[in-house]
């Protein structure tokens, strides 16, 4: 990598950020929030887009495959795949969002059997998730939010099964998003939830699923999007483990 890279300023401005917790902050954030979550005027676009995506990217089969929302929030994208999965597991550091979640599904007449979500902070290793693994694992609008991605891949394809895909969608690399969002005052609340400001560009994500072990990377641009009034686009990752 070279050092004009991006990245470089990346990583300068994670360093700057150093010491703080992204996690508890997020669950923090979204537990006083649990209402306001739909409320994003994007929002039920966006989880509409994203179904399009992960259907366009995976051949979900109602009876066999069994799924992880990775950063579930309240369900918004489970719900709809649910028509199309045999089992979801929603995983959140968020209690407030994932009793919200559990809530919606017990009042959609599911069971836990068939979906529910959980609140804990995933590390891969054994013992975990009653030692479950999945099929597929969706992770939608939340890499932004962690601070150790790397980390948070390399756990993700720990739980898939042999054979499993792991689909990311989030915000394509744009400075201007992340300049803006500097400067915008009514942004100043989001920014201690938000680990990367600026996005991600195709290199660095197809690095985090390659160190993680997953081959078959690829990565699709599947919506333009307003971030906090800024424009950018979204896009889905993909990437396979490799058969045992
Ligand atoms: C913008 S919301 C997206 C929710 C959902 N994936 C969707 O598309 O509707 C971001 C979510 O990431 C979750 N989150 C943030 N940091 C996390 C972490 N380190 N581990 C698990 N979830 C996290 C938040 O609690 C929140 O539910």
């Amino acid at each position: 990598m070279s050092d004009s890279h991006p990245l470089h300023d990346h990583d300068h401005e994670r360093k700057h950020q150093e010491g703080h917790d992204f996690a508890a902050a997020n669950a923090k954030h979204f537990n006083e929030n649990v209402h306001k979550f739909e409320q994003h005027p994007f929002a039920k676009e966006l989880a509409s887009r994203q179904l399009t995506a992960y259907l366009g990217a995976y051949p979900f089969d109602e009876e066999k495959t069994v799924m992880m929302d990775f950063a579930c929030g309240i369900g918004m994208v489970s719900r709809e795949l649910a028509p199309y999965t045999k089992q979801i597991v929603g995983v959140d550091i968020s209690q407030g969002l994932v009793d919200e979640f559990n809530l919606r599904v017990n009042n959609q007449g599911l069971t836990p059997d068939e979906m529910k979500a959980v609140c804990v902070h995933l590390n891969g290793v054994e013992g975990e998730l009653d030692n479950q693994k999945f099929d597929v694992i969706i992770c939608g609008m939340a890499y932004h939010h962690i601070d150790d991605i790397a980390k948070t891949t390399q756990t993700l394809a720990f739980f898939l099964k042999p054979g499993g895909v792991l689909l990311v969608i989030d915000m394509l690399e744009a400075n201007n998003v992340a300049d803006n969002f500097k400067d915008a005052k009514e942004h100043i609340d989001f920014e201690h939830i938000v680990a990367h400001k600026h996005g991600f560009d195709e290199a660095t994500v197809r690095k985090l699923f390659e160190d993680a072990g997953l081959i078959k990377f690829e990565l699709n641009i599947v919506a333009k999007a307003k971030y906090h009034k800024f424009p950018t686009k979204i896009f889905i990752a993909k990437g396979t483990k490799p058969d045992a």
